[in-house]
């Protein structure tokens, strides 16, 4: 089997191919949105979500392009929310995976344009797949739930609704779970649906999975905010204190953050556990994810 990293470096690679083919051409009228949400896709990000997409579909022997079409929508919606929460509405922040935000680079109505315009497209594609059509559409179905006001924008207008409060653990991981945890969960559950449709046991071993790896996603973000430089995150650093957000790094404090991140990481191999050595790839960015610099 290939290092962890050689295959990493593979996905990404065909990722970025794969966004291209599925992005309208930059020089397609109308040329600045276009070019604008190429701008914003295309070029950065560490694309956990479609890393994700493809371990979860190696258990089930998923076919590429079917993955590949799940996970350009899947971080599509992603890229769409990180421009949105960079708007001068939300988190106003001027830097993004190192380069200027879409609404410093272009405009703000540009910014709000490109970001309903990747959700319409991350729709389009994941619903041009060739599976049986009920497995599609509950594909599609997933997508939306994960992104809308149950999902990630729920957990983005708790995020908003928090500044300056001291939130209870609970209330914490309830925002965590919606507005980060959310997508990873449907990233993992959309790769395997990629594959096979899904009986009762399998599905809630990746629940377990996901859930785990999703918390500690945004656990991880928070420690690296109160850590990191913004030269290597790509992204202003120290942002949540200077916004006074209620995060793990806040409630619980550096110490205890990072033992809850190893806490979860555990809890994520332990999910894994009765599908063997197929599901290697899970277990790797389970480490990627807690371990990461960035
Ligand atoms: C940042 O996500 C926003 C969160 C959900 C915490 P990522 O850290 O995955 O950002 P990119 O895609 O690598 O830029
Ligand atoms: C944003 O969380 C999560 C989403 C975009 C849904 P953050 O606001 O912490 O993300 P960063 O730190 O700006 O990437
Ligand atoms: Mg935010
Ligand atoms: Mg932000
Ligand atoms: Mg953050």
């Amino acid at each position: 089997m290939q290092s962890f990293d050689v295959w990493m470096k593979s996905t990404q690679a065909e990722m970025e191919a794969a966004l291209l083919r599925h992005l309208p051409p930059a020089d397609r009228v109308p040329a600045r949105l276009h070019e604008a949400m190429q701008y914003a896709v295309l070029d950065g990000g560490k694309r956990v979500r479609p890393l994700l997409v493809h371990a979860a579909g190696a258990l089930f022997d998923a076919d590429a392009a079917e993955l590949a079409r799940a996970a350009a929508a899947v971080e599509m919606i992603h890229t769409y929310s990180l421009v949105h929460d960079d708007m001068p509405c939300m988190d106003d922040d001027a830097l993004r995976r190192g380069k200027p935000t879409v609404h410093v680079k272009y405009d703000e109505a540009c910014a709000l344009l490109v970001g309903d315009a990747l959700q319409s497209q991350a729709f389009e594609i994941l619903s041009s797949g060739n599976l049986a059509a009920e497995r599609q559409l509950a594909m599609v179905r997933l997508l939306a739930q994960a992104s809308g006001s149950y999902g990630m924008c729920g957990g983005q207008a708790i995020d908003l609704a928090s500044v300056g409060l001291q939130l209870s653990l609970e209330e914490l991981e309830q925002m965590h779970r919606l507005k980060t945890g959310a997508l990873l969960r449907a990233s993992v559950l959309l790769g395997a649906l990629a594959g096979k449709a899904l009986n009762e046991d399998e599905t809630a071993a990746l629940d377990a999975y996901a859930a785990a790896i999703g918390l500690a996603f945004q656990v991880v973000d928070d420690v690296l905010d109160a850590t990191a430089d913004s030269a290597t995150l790509g992204k202003t650093a120290g942002k949540d204190a200077a916004d006074n957000k209620p995060t793990y790094v806040s409630i619980l404090g550096l110490e205890q953050s990072r033992a809850l991140a190893e806490k979860l990481r555990a809890d994520a191999h332990r999910a894994l556990q009765a599908f063997g050595d197929k599901a290697q790839r899970l277990r790797e960015i389970a480490d990627l994810i807690v371990q990461r610099k960035a």
